[in-house]
């Protein structure tokens, strides 16, 4: 993963205009956790295949992911990410949307300069393709739910599918490509994506609330101000009495209140209803599901280790 991150600082070095590279710069060299490109390489890596040339197309998913994260911060309107100040707040709006732009460009470069056939680049951009889509289908949506009075669980883990675990099983999907493994393990590891991608969804809601921007890096309760209608407000819907009920929905359908105010108020409600707890038990069952699919892999007893150990990591963190 040094290597990436050396590698993404040759990539935007000393290039002009330097108000559309250096907030490309500024947010690739940030230390987030690199989840996407481990993915890919990790994926490359069980199925057979070159790491070495895995390294363009994990540098992909990753640049696509920080551009998707610049655009999102806009969209949520929220002033921090990895513990600085987001790119639209740093520079402003107009800078964040064209360098994000620009950022979506540069990842599929990546792809095309991959050490492989022309056949599995062009199954790996057919992927990228996809997976950007879904991105923006799911992103939609979550804006969507802000201002929708009724969302069912069903309609918020469909939006999560689509805004986060399509990129994490797009991930393990193009290693799998770049493998050139069997039909029936790209299958299994993009489903494992998907699961992982949905737990990996419902633990950031949980840190939005539950985490201290010291650890997390975004400002706490950021959810709750912009009413986002999370697993845990849904949980607390379905769990509430009449009043609490009231009170959550009165919360949730104007952005007038004072921030902090309504954060306690509305956390005080999600305590007594114990939802981090509720939602925690939705988290263990993915985790019980990815088991079952890792089991499924064609793949070595040691490999199967390792991808249970990023599983668990991933679904039980603190950042
Ligand atoms: C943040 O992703 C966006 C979500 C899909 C929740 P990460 O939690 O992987 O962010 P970084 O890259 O480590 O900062
Ligand atoms: C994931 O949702 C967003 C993306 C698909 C980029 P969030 O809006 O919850 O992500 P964070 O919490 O800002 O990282
Ligand atoms: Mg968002
Ligand atoms: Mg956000
Ligand atoms: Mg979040």
């Amino acid at each position: 993963m040094e290597k990436i991150e050396k590698y993404f600082q040759t990539l935007t070095e000393s290039k002009e205009p330097n108000n559309l590279y250096n907030p490309i710069g500024y947010i690739l060299t940030q230390s987030g956790k690199q989840i996407r490109p481990r993915l890919v390489m990790l994926a490359t890596e069980i199925f057979g295949g070159d790491v070495d040339s895995s390294i363009h197309p994990a540098a992909a998913f990753e640049m696509l992911h920080n551009f998707t994260l610049i655009h999102d911060d806009i969209m949520d309107n929220a002033p921090l990410r990895r513990g600085k100040a987001t790119v639209y707040k740093k520079w402003n709006s107009n800078i964040a949307i064209l360098s994000g732009d620009a950022l979506a460009n540069m990842a599929l470069q990546q792809l095309l300069i991959t050490e492989t056939s022309p056949d599995v680049i062009l199954k790996m951009v057919d992927i990228f393709a996809k997976t950007s889509l879904r991105v923006c289908e799911g992103q939609q949506y979550d804006l969507d739910f802000e201002t929708q009075e009724e969302v069912s669980i069903d309609e918020y883990l469909y939006m999560i599918r689509l805004k986060t675990a399509e990129m994490l099983a797009g991930c393990l999907e193009t290693g799998a490509v770049l493998a050139q493994t069997s039909e029936k393990n790209s299958t299994l590891i993009y489903n494992l994506g998907i699961n992982v991608g949905i737990a990996f969804q419902l633990e950031d809601d949980i840190l939005d609330l539950y985490s201290d921007v010291t650890t997390f890096g975004k400002v706490r309760g950021g959810d709750i101000v912009s009413n986002k209608k999370t697993f845990l407000y849904l949980k607390a819907l379905q769990l509430a009495n009449s009043k609490q009920k009231e009170e959550l929905k009165m919360y949730f359908s104007s952005n007038d209140f004072e921030a902090q105010e309504k954060i306690e108020h509305v956390s005080a409600i999600f305590n007594a209803l114990h939802v981090k707890e509720e939602t925690e038990k939705v988290i263990a069952r993915y985790f019980e599901d990815s088991k079952l699919i890792i089991s499924q892999l064609e793949i070595s007893d040691e490999a199967k280790n390792r991808l249970k150990s990023l599983a668990s990591e991933l679904m039980i963190r603190v950042k």
